[in-house]
């Protein structure tokens, strides 16, 4: 493909589902994280290719991104770990998709929407032990809640679990022993519940003691861990680009809006058709560094909404197609570009852009892109003509 497009690796995250398996105990399940359309790397792609790997249950922010895995055919168990408004109940029964709950009120109206279809609603509980996003902060509330559910007949509880805020080794262990106390009075009042869990990717890689039944991972699968893993991991996306003009400017001549990068010395400029709206953060102008011909140049200028312009005066020959990597799979340019933008690697990842085509690698040559406006034609037809 040409132009700006973001590939995906398929077998990157063969391998990366696959070390992972085999690092952690075959009695622990694995959900796979692919909120956010899978951290910009396609929900149904992604979701499908880790239910081929054997994946037990696949994990989403909403209902939305819930029932678009379930509509493409998807057939395991996927878990919303947001929350879910009490209209969106019917959906979560009709596509058997467990939520998360932390109300006992919400559970009986979840019960009551499920006995209308006569089915079950499968829901985990969501213990809040110091993260304070979602969650009951109170075990008893959570118990008596649980203590009620297990006596509801349209409901299943399928599991308990937490968050960690990972800031440090004592505030994570105080978050542990609070959710191990609750498992532990839950053993004395004889109640059983098959899914406990707590740990994301990095937890997963800090923690091998406290995998419980299931690890949530996300970053990890798609290549990515700030901890040291005990195995290569491979990014699953590369984002690319091709240079759409060239120009050299004279000394003192300046590049766009607000003139903010003014040429030192006589200055070869190359113009890229990506930008801000495509999911490059604009605190990135003046800042970033793209590989083109094998070296790493700057962003000059402010980065525009659909392009950027780059200083390639040092990079060799350089022309109208040249193909210029924002990031890939050989370099740490997505980590630099991240700690660039004062953010995270998720967060680049999952803002990269619809309009922005997914171009799919699996057995090691392109298989087929997914272009999210090609979608719209599909869903209006072509009325151009
Ligand atoms: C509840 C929950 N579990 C697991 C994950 C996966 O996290 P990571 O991508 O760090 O593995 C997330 C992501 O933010 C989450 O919100």
């Amino acid at each position: 493909m040409f132009g700006t497009r973001a590939i995906i690796d398929l077998d990157a995250l063969t391998h990366n589902y696959n070390s992972m398996r085999q690092l952690i105990a075959p009695n622990v399940k694995i959900t796979g994280v692919v909120k956010a359309n899978a951290y910009g790397h396609d929900l149904v792609t992604i979701g499908k290719h880790l239910e081929t790997l054997g994946v037990d249950y696949l994990g989403v922010a909403n209902i939305r991104e819930g029932k678009a895995l379930r509509i493409s055919g998807i057939k395991c168990p996927i878990i919303v770990m947001g929350y879910t408004f009490e209209k969106d109940y019917d959906l979560a029964v009709k596509h058997d998709i467990t939520l998360t709950l932390f109300s006992l009120e919400e559970a009986r109206k979840l019960n009551l929407n499920a006995s209308y279809d006569d089915k079950k609603a499968k829901i985990h509980l969501k213990f809040d032990t110091g993260f304070n996003r979602l969650g009951y902060k109170d075990p008893e509330e959570l118990i008596e809640s649980l203590e009620a559910c297990l006596t509801y007949e349209f409901i299943i509880v399928e599991g308990i679990f937490t968050h960690l805020a990972l800031d440090s080794i004592e505030s994570d262990e105080a978050q542990f022993a609070k959710f191990e106390a609750l498992m532990k009075q839950l053993r004395e009042k004889h109640i059983s519940v098959p899914l406990k869990h707590a740990c994301d990717s990095i937890a997963t890689i800090a923690y091998p003691d406290k995998h419980y039944d299931m690890v949530r991972l996300g970053a990890i699968l798609y290549g990515y861990c700030s901890r040291k893993t005990p195995f290569n991991l491979k990014p699953v996306m590369s984002l690319k680009t091709n240079v759409t003009q060239v120009k050299t400017l004279e000394v003192g001549e300046a590049v766009g809006y607000d003139r903010l990068f003014v040429a030192q010395r006589r200055t070869k400029i190359a113009v890229l058709p990506i930008g801000y709206a495509d999911g490059l953060p604009r605190s990135l102008s003046g800042k970033g560094r793209v590989m083109i011909n094998g070296l790493l140049v700057p962003i000059v200028g402010l980065m525009c909404m659909d392009q950027c312009m780059i200083d390639v005066t040092e990079a060799g020959e350089v022309s109208l197609g040249t193909e210029v990597t924002l990031f890939d799979d050989t370099s740490p340019q997505l980590l630099e570009l991240a700690k660039l933008a004062e953010t995270n690697r998720n967060e680049l990842l999952a803002r990269i852009a619809m309009r922005v085509p997914r171009e799919f690698i699996e057995n090691g040559s392109e298989t087929f892109v997914i272009d999210y406006l090609e979608d719209r034609e599909s869903q209006y037809g072509d009325t151009s003509s």
